[in-house]
C-alpha cells in the first residue's frame, strides 16, 4: 500500500460514538480500562476464574522473556471447560451449533448434551487407536460439526491439534505433519463447495506417502463415493467413533500443556508451528469474547463466518464461545453456495445477533450488490466485527449501513496467530469508533507504536506495532525453533514483541493498522509468505529466479503478482507463453494450495536488484501496484521496461530493509 492511498484513510474527525442505550447494558463498561491498568496481571488472573479449574492457580505471570508462564500451577480440562461444565450447570438443552450446510436445506442442532456425548465418543475411538496426551493429531476437514468435536476430543485427552487448513496442497500438508510429528491424521473424503463434491482424501494420501510415522487416519464420510483406502491406516469415522460409549471420564492437565499448534507463513518459505497453551489461551479467548462481542449468552446468536483452519475460527468458533456457552451459527459453504444473499438469509432464518467476518469477505458482498442484504430482515443484528487485514472506510461504512442498520457498533479486531485472541480493538458501548481504526489495546494489554530505534511515537506519527508486556493467550513459542521464536518476534526491539505489522496513532492517540512491514503477504486475510511462493516457483522447471510481491487488491487486499525469469532451454523458448504462466500458477497452486495461485505472473528476462544483488521487492511492487499491466505476461513493454530501468538507477541504494 502506497503512503498516498494510507492517508486518505485517515479521517481521523470521522467516529461514531456508542448510542446510550447501548452503552447502558454493555459488558464492558469504562472503568474496566484503570481497573486492568491498576494491575494488569492481578486483572488478569481474575478473569482466569471465568474457567473452572481443578486445581485453583496461585500463580499468575513468571515471565523469562521470551518465554512466559501464566496459572502454571492450575490443573484444567479444555473440553470440561467448553462443554461439560455447562451440561452439569443445567444447560445441556441449549444449542451450542446451529450447523448449515452448503446446500440450502441442510443443517443440523446440536445440543451442548449433544456435543458433550459426540465429544466423549471421538475421544474414546481416538483412545482406542492409541492417541495419548502429548500426541500431535492433524486435522484436515471442511467446516463439518466433526472438525470441531476432532478439537475438542482431542484437548480432551491432552493431546494436541494441529489443524490445517483444507485448501492447502498435499505438499503443505505433509510438511506440516513432519514438522511437529503428528501420528495421527483425521479428516473427511470430501467437502462441499458450491454444491460440488472435492475430493480431500487423495491430499491426505498423497502426503502420507511422505510421512511414515502417521499410524492412524480417521475418516469422517461427507460426500460419498470411492476413496483410496490403506487398511489397517485408515479407519470411517462412522464404523469406529459411533460405537464408543458416551461418556469419558476426563483428566486435568497443568495450564501451560501445550493445547495446539497453528502453522502460520513467516518470512522465510518454512511456515512456523505457533503453539498455545492451556490456561492462559483459555481465559484470554474468553474474556476477550465476553467483552468485545458483548455476548449474551441467554439471548445471543453468534456467528464467526471463518475456517476453522484459520486461528480465528479456534479462538472465536470453538474455544471463546464455547467456554461462554453461546449458540452459534456455523456455514459450511461458500458467501455465494445457493445465491448471492445466501449470507443474510442465514441471518434472517437463524436471527444472528453478531457477525464477525474478515474485509475481503465484506467488499465481496458489497461487490455483489445492496439489493441482496436489502431482500432480507437483518434487525435481529446487534454487533458487528471485522479480523484479518485493515478495513477500508469505505467498506467499513458500506458493513453498518447496509448490514448494521446504520447503527450497531463494529469492532474492528486486530490479532494474530501468535497472540491467540484479540489485543486491539474498540469496546461497544464505549469507544467512539473511526471507521478504518483498530482504536485501542484491550484491558490488560500493553502496545506501543515504535519508531527504528525502538522509541515511542507521538501522536499523528507512524511506526512498527510492538506489545511491551506479556498477555495470557500469547504463544508460547514456535514448536521445536525456539532460537527462531526469539529471533523473530523477540530482537529487532529488545524486550518488546514485534508483531510485523506497520501502524500509525493520529492526533487524538488512537490506533490504524497500516498492514505487514515485512515479506508476509495478506491476501483475503489470509498468510502468505512472499519466499514461500517463490520457493514453490522456483521448484519449477521452467523457472530461473523469482520474486513476489504482494501487490494492493481492491477486493482481496494484497495480491500475489510474481515476476519471473526463465531458464533458458530450448524447450521453454518454443513454449507459448501464456501456456506456460497458467501452467506456473497452476504449479504454485498444487504446492501451496490455491490460496496461493498468483493473480500475475509476469515474465521477465531480468529482475531488477540492488548493486549487492538483492532483488527490490519495493520496486516491483510500485511496478505490480502502479501501473496497470492488465494482461501482459512479459516485460517487453519497452515502456515499462524503462521504467524499471529508470527506477533502478534511482533506486540503486535504496535502503531495502523492510522489504528484505
Ligand atoms: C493482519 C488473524 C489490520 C495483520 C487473526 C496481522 C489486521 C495478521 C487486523 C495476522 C486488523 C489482523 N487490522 N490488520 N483488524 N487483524 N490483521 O495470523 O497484518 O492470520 O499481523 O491472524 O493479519 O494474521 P493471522
Amino acid at each position: 500500500m502506497t503512503e498516498a492511498k494510507l492517508e486518505a484513510w485517515h479521517d481521523e474527525t470521522r467516529s461514531f460514538a456508542p448510542s446510550a442505550e447501548f452503552a447502558k447494558q454493555a459488558n464492558a463498561q469504562p472503568s474496566i480500562y484503570d481497573d486492568a491498568a491498576a494491575d494488569p496481571v492481578a486483572w488478569w488472573r481474575t478473569q482466569a476464574d471465568r474457567l473452572t479449574w481443578t486445581t485453583t492457580p496461585t500463580k499468575s505471570l513468571e515471565w523469562d522473556l521470551p518465554f512466559a508462564k501464566w496459572f502454571s500451577d492450575g490443573t484444567l480440562n479444555a473440553s470440561y471447560n467448553a462443554v461439560d461444565r455447562h451440561v452439569e450447570a443445567g444447560k445441556g438443552d441449549k444449542v451450542a451449533y446451529h450447523w448449515i450446510a452448503d446446500a440450502v436445506g441442510e443443517s443440523r442442532t446440536i445440543t451442548y448434551a449433544q456435543l458433550q456425548k459426540l465429544v466423549a465418543q471421538a475421544a474414546n475411538a481416538l483412545t482406542e487407536l492409541g492417541v495419548k496426551s502429548g500426541d500431535r493429531v492433524a486435522v484436515y476437514m471442511p467446516m463439518i460439526p466433526e472438525a470441531v468435536v476432532t478439537m475438542l476430543a482431542i484437548v480432551r485427552l491432552g493431546a494436541v491439534h494441529s489443524v490445517v487448513f483444507a485448501g492447502f496442497s498435499a505438499e503443505a500438508l505433509s510438511s506440516r505433519i513432519l514438522d511437529s510429528d503428528c501420528q495421527y491424521v483425521v479428516t473427511a473424503d470430501g467437502a462441499y463447495r458450491r454444491g460440488a463434491a472435492s475430493p480431500l482424501k487423495p491430499a491426505v494420501d498423497e502426503a502420507l506417502e511422505s510421512c511414515p510415522n502417521v499410524k492412524a487416519v480417521l475418516v469422517v464420510r461427507r460426500t460419498g463415493g470411492d476413496v483410496g483406502w490403506k487398511d489397517g491406516r485408515d479407519h470411517w469415522w462412522h464404523e469406529i467413533v459411533d460405537r464408543q460409549s458416551e461418556e469419558h471420564a476426563y483428566e486435568s492437565f497443568p495450564a501451560e500443556h501445550t493445547m495446539f499448534i497453528m502453522y502460520t507463513s513467516g518470512t522465510t518459505a518454512k511456515p512456523k508451528g505457533i503453539f498455545h497453551t492451556t490456561g492462559g489461551y483459555l481465559t484470554h479467548v474468553a474474556a476477550t469474547h465476553d467483552y468485545i462481542f458483548d455476548v449474551k449468552p441467554d439471548t445471543d446468536i453468534c456467528w464467526t463466518a471463518a475456517d476453522i483452519g484459520w486461528i480465528t475460527g479456534h479462538s472465536y468458533i470453538v474455544y471463546g464461545p464455547l467456554i461462554n456457552c453461546v449458540t452459534q451459527v456455523m456455514y459450511e459453504g461458500l458467501p455465494d453456495s445457493g445465491g448471492k444473499d445466501r449470507w443474510w438469509k442465514i441471518i434472517e432464518e437463524n436471527k444472528v445477533t453478531i457477525l464477525y467476518t474478515a474485509p475481503t469477505t465484506i467488499r465481496t458482498l458489497m461487490k455483489w450488490g445492496e439489493e441482496f442484504p436489502k431482500s432480507h430482515d437483518l434487525s435481529s443484528l446487534r454487533l458487528l466485527g471485522t479480523v484479518g487485514e485493515p478495513i477500508n472506510p469505505e467498506a467499513w461504512i458500506w458493513y453498518r449501513e447496509n448490514i448494521g442498520s446504520g447503527k450497531t457498533p463494529i469492532v474492528d479486531t486486530w490479532w494474530q496467530t501468535e497472540t491467540g485472541g484479540i489485543l486491539i480493538t474498540p469496546l461497544p458501548g464505549i469507544t467512539a469508533t473511526k471507521p478504518g481504526a483498530a482504536m485501542t489495546p484491550f484491558p490488560g494489554i500493553s502496545a506501543d507504536i515504535v519508531d527504528n530505534d525502538g522509541n515511542s511515537v507521538g501522536n499523528g506519527e507512524g511506526g512498527y506495532l510492538v506489545l511491551t508486556q506479556p498477555w495470557p493467550g500469547m504463544t508460547r513459542g514456535i514448536y521445536g525453533d525456539p532460537e527462531r521464536f526469539m529471533e523473530t518476534y523477540w530482537s529487532r526491539f529488545p524486550g518488546m514483541y514485534f508483531a510485523g505489522d506497520g501502524a500509525k496513532r493520529d492526533q487524538d492517540g488512537d490506533i490504524w493498522l497500516l498492514g505487514r512491514i515485512d515479506d508476509v503477504m495478506n491476501i483475503s486475510g489470509h498468510r502468505l509468505s512472499t519466499t514461500e511462493v517463490e520457493h514453490a516457483l522456483v521448484g519449477h522447471p521452467a523457472v530461473a529466479e523469482a520474486a513476489v510481491v504482494g501487490a494492493s487488491d481492491p477486493t482481496t487486499g494484497q495480491a500475489i503478482v510474481a515476476f519471473v525469469t526463465l531458464k533458458l532451454s530450448a524447450e521453454d523458448a518454443s513454449k507459448d507463453q501464456s501456456a506456460l504462466v497458467e501452467e506456473l500458477r497452476n504449479h504454485v497452486a498444487k504446492v501451496i494450495g490455491p490460496i496461493a495461485k498468483p493473480r500475475q505472473i509476469i515474465l521477465t528476462p531480468e529482475l531488477p536488484k540492488t548493486r549487492s544483488g538483492k532483488i527490490m521487492r519495493r520496486l516491483l511492487r510500485d511496478v505490480a501496484e502502479d501501473r496497470d499491466l492488465g494482461d501482459v505476461t512479459t516485460l517487453t513493454d519497452p515502456t515499462v521496461v524503462n521504467q524499471i530501468a529508470e527506477l533502478m538507477e534511482i533506486g540503486a541504494d535504496v535502503d531495502d530493509d523492510l522489504t528484505r
